[in-house]
């Protein structure tokens, strides 16, 4: 054996265990829960000349805020402020709402639909909530990235305008895995039933990613709305003049065409509970 080979196999010995630690470490920062700091793939930076597909986070406890009456009176807000990360939803506001809801956003978790209300006030959003990451989700048709996708576009131009905002959108592909997930446990084709998926079942799919406990507050549970003695609170708790959540969610889970499935939704929310360290709040569900 000449030197150059003792050498070459020196080296070798050498950087093995480096391999095998760096595969373990790559491994550990993927999507499972692990504590703390997660590299999340599925999300891309939206930022002018920017490809990242990683959405870098570091939550260990979670509140889940949902935008439902059910949060009108809850006085969850000092709770909520002491969990570590705060995921709230759209143009769901604090404002006004404090003792409810809280102060804090850490994620916000938003639709296409909803992204003009956010453009429309984008000093507070973009400029003064300089803690929150924001997620965007839609369809490709949207949120493509090739110059026609008009919500995307309007997203890259707030982009350049507050280059320190962190903003991402859903790829593609990871919309088309939420809605496999969907179809694995209702058994149907999320598009053949005519429904689309809520934004709360991107942030549920998100926040299992992401947090290691999530503490969901203001959801009902799916059997809710069938119970005689169940409370009439509004859809939106930023919302006064709409028909009342019940009956919002009754509407939208047997309509044909373009509803939300948020009675099914509850329910697959509630097997996830029993595979996760995932608590519901104001009201508790009986798991
Ligand atoms: C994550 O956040 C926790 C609590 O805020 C902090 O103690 C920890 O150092 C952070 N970890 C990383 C890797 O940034
Ligand atoms: C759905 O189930 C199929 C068959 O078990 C599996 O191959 C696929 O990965 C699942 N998809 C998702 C998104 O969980
Ligand atoms: C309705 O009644 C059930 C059983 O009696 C009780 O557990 C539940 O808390 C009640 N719900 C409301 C909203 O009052």
């Amino acid at each position: 054996m000449n030197v150059l080979m003792l050498r070459w196999l020196c080296l070798l010995t050498l950087s093995l265990p480096l391999l095998f630690w760096v595969g373990h470490v790559m491994i550990r920062d993927g999507p499972s829960p692990a504590a703390g700091r997660k590299a999340l793939e599925g999300y891309t930076r939206i930022k002018p000349g920017r490809t990242d597909q990683i959405l870098d986070i570091n939550c260990s406890q979670c509140a889940l805020v949902s935008s439902s009456g059910q949060m009108l009176g809850a006085g969850a807000g000092e709770e909520i402020d002491k969990i570590g990360c705060v995921i709230r939803m759209n143009n769901a506001p604090t404002k006004g709402f404090e003792k409810d809801v809280g102060r804090r956003t850490t994620v916000r978790v938003v639709s296409h639909t909803s992204v003009p209300l956010l453009v429309k006030n984008e000093q507070y959003y973009f400029q003064q909530s300089a803690e929150t990451t924001y997620v965007f989700w839609g369809p490709e048709r949207n949120m493509r990235q090739d110059g026609k996708g008009h919500i995307f576009n309007a997203l890259l131009k707030m982009a350049k305008k507050y280059p320190n905002v962190r903003m991402y959108a859903v790829t593609k592909d990871k919309i088309d895995y939420c809605d496999g997930v969907f179809q694995n446990e209702t058994g149907k084709n999320r598009m053949k039933t005519g429904a689309f998926l809520s934004t709360g079942f991107f942030t549920m799919i998100l926040a299992i990613e992401m947090c290691d406990s999530i503490h969901v507050y203001g959801m009902i549970d799916d059997g809710y709305c069938s119970r005689a003695n169940h409370s009439v609170v509004p859809y939106h708790y930023y919302e006064q003049n709409r028909i009342n959540e019940c009956k919002m969610y009754k509407v939208h889970e047997h309509t044909q065409r373009g509803g939300h499935r948020f009675i099914t939704e509850k329910a697959i929310y509630a097997k996830w509970a029993a595979r996760h360290r995932i608590e519901f709040k104001h009201p508790s569900w009986s798991l």
